[in-house]
């Protein structure tokens, strides 16, 4: 009886400190680092989800919905508000309702979130990624900001991705090929290095790397490059150092500035731990040459 009593006391207890203390204050710093690192560099969540200012990332409004319009056949949305915002953000959001919107793409109301969001690429992540990316979600400053409501064109949207995708272990992010190819869907290299058309989704059948997707920007259209081994087409015959160059200053190998989307990218991946660029370069090299 006393036990029962007392195991009730601290439960109630644990629920009131739950709500009281703000989430940051009892976070691990190490996992927050981490959802730091997964959300402002290799992932480049504000490259969506950060309003711009003068073309630049505004970082006092972090997270609080994205710049731009991404006006498809299927959809026309735009980044939301990741903030703890109660109103217009993920304030009253779950953990596990922010894990199923990366994994699933719904929300807690059910709706499909637009597979422009990269989560199907994001269903390799691992518990404990995703962890360190809900502390960190949590702990940035909540902003008002209601972004446009979403318009869905068709009633269920193709999700373009293929279906092996699987969560990864601690064990194989030791392996620097796989190490790679988690930090490259994570930054969801293959929504563009992978052939499609405006209309149609990726085909990732034979052109996973053969790049192919087409921008518009004030820059110029630009098509994503062929990022496979293919010693002329691809980056068969670039050095280590170059690949690794494109990617943190946004340089082709000719030393050619890159164009949008690709450049603005640079801005996270300059971060990116040396050995992280290692793996990408690993894995990149793992891909089949293709014409
Ligand atoms: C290529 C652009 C892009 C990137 C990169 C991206 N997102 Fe998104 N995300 C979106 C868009 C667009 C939406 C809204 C889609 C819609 O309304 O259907 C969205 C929606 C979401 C939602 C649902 C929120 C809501 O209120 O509906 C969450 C959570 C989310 N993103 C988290 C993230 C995180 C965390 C990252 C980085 C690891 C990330 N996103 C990277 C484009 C992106
Ligand atoms: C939002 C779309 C997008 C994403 C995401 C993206 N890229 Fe790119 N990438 C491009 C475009 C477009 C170009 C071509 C830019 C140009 O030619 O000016 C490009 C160019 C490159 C180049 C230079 C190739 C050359 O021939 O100059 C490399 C290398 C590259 N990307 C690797 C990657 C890797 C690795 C990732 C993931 C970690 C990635 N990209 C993610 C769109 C993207």
């Amino acid at each position: 009886m006393l036990r029962t009593m007392l195991a009730n006391v601290s439960a109630a207890l644990a629920v009131v400190m739950v709500v009281v203390s703000p989430a940051s204050a009892q976070t691990d710093p190490a996992l927050l680092a981490r959802g730091d690192y997964l959300v402002n560099v290799i992932g480049a969540c504000g490259n969506c989800h950060t309003p711009r200012e003068k073309g630049q990332p505004d970082l006092t409004k972090q997270l609080s919905g994205g710049f731009q319009t991404f006006d498809e056949p299927w959809f026309r949305v735009k980044g939301a508000n990741l903030t703890p915002d109660p109103e217009t953000g993920l304030g009253r959001w779950s953990d596990a309702e922010i894990k199923s919107a990366l994994l699933e793409g719904k929300r807690p109301n059910g709706t499909p979130i637009a597979p422009i969001m990269p989560f199907p690429l994001y269903r390799s992540m691992t518990p404990r990624d995703l962890d360190a990316i809900v502390a960190y979600l949590r702990s940035v400053p909540a902003i008002k900001n209601q972004v446009q409501a979403p318009e869905y064109r068709k009633e269920a949207f193709n999700v373009p991705y293929p279906d092996a995708i699987r969560q990864a272990t601690d064990e194989e992010l030791k392996q620097p090929v796989k190490r790679g190819a988690y930090l490259a869907a994570l930054g969801h290299c293959m929504a563009c290095h992978a052939r499609r058309s405006v209309d149609a989704p990726p085909d990732f059948k034979g052109s996973w790397g053969a790049g192919g997707r087409e921008f518009v920007s004030p820059a110029g259209k630009v098509t994503a490059a062929n990022i496979s081994s293919h010693k002329e087409k691809g980056l068969g015959a670039w050095t280590d150092a170059e690949i690794k160059r494109s990617l943190t200053e946004g340089v082709s190998r000719d030393g050619r500035r890159l164009k949008p989307p690709m450049l603005e990218y640079a801005g996270y991946w300059k971060s990116l731990m040396p050995e992280d660029l290692d793996a990408l370069v690993a894995w990149l090299r793992s891909i089949p040459p293709i014409e």
